[in-house]
């Protein structure tokens, strides 16, 4: 994958009882993924989508489907969300035992595979399959809820983990996920992050063509 500014729009802030009219204004407004945030109540304390969700949203966007699974056992579940019509499937270091071929098995399945760290996990453990991985979503807040302010010392992780992709030149994007805003978005580009992830702060605002384009402005 290239290296640029990707905006990608949580659909879980979106205005669920119009997700169609929603994912046309983000169309519209030229986003380049929609973040699916998937959460089983156990990995997790929230409930949101399954994979019936990605794939009628398949159906009715061109729009790269990004899907963040906060869910126990995603080796039973990755591979489904996949054959959805996920592009990438990212799960967290935490809930997978066997990292390395879950990422091997979502790459064979078709699609990117990222891995997400919580903001208590340190990206050292990624050491050994930084080389595997197209994305690295670094949590800043703590995964379960949109709307969450940013944790400020995570991007200092996001500065470690540009660094360890300089020295290994390795490719991998970097993604962040939570409390992402017009306020900060310069400042985590500036630590090394190529996917910005929004939910509230994008929702929330009533233009979102006009938001997007002030936020590419700042990451100019
Ligand atoms: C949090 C989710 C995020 C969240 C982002 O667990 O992974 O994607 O929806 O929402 P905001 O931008 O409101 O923090
Ligand atoms: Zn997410």
């Amino acid at each position: 994958m290239k290296r640029r500014v990707l905006i990608a729009p949580s659909i879980l802030s979106a205005d669920i009882t119009s997700l169609k009219e929603e994912v046309k204004a983000l169309e519209e407004a030229e986003v380049d993924l929609i973040h699916i945030d998937v959460m089983d109540g156990h990995f997790v304390p929230n409930i949101t989508f399954g994979p019936i969700v990605v794939e009628n949203l398949k159906k009715i966007t061109y729009l790269p489907l990004d899907v963040h699974l906060m869910i126990s056992n995603p080796e039973k579940y990755a591979s489904i969300f996949v054959d959805a019509g996920a592009d990438i499937v990212t799960v967290h270091q935490e809930a997978s035992t066997h990292l390395h071929r879950m990422i091997s098995e979502v790459k064979s399945a078709g699609a990117k595979a990222g891995v997400a760290l919580n903001p208590a996990t340190h990206p050292s453990c990624l050491e050994y399959v930084l080389n595997e991985v197209d994305v690295v979503l670094v949590m800043t807040v703590n995964p379960g809820f949109s709307g969450q302010s940013f944790i400020k010392d995570v991007s200092r992780k996001i500065e470690e983990l540009d660094e360890m992709r300089r020295k290994g030149n390795y490719d991998f994007l970097i993604e962040v996920d939570g409390g992402v805003n017009g306020l900060n978005v310069k400042l985590l580009r500036e630590c090394g992050a190529d996917i910005f992830v929004s939910g509230s702060a994008l929702f929330s605002s009533k233009d979102y063509k006009k938001t997007v384009k002030e936020w590419r402005e700042k990451l100019k």
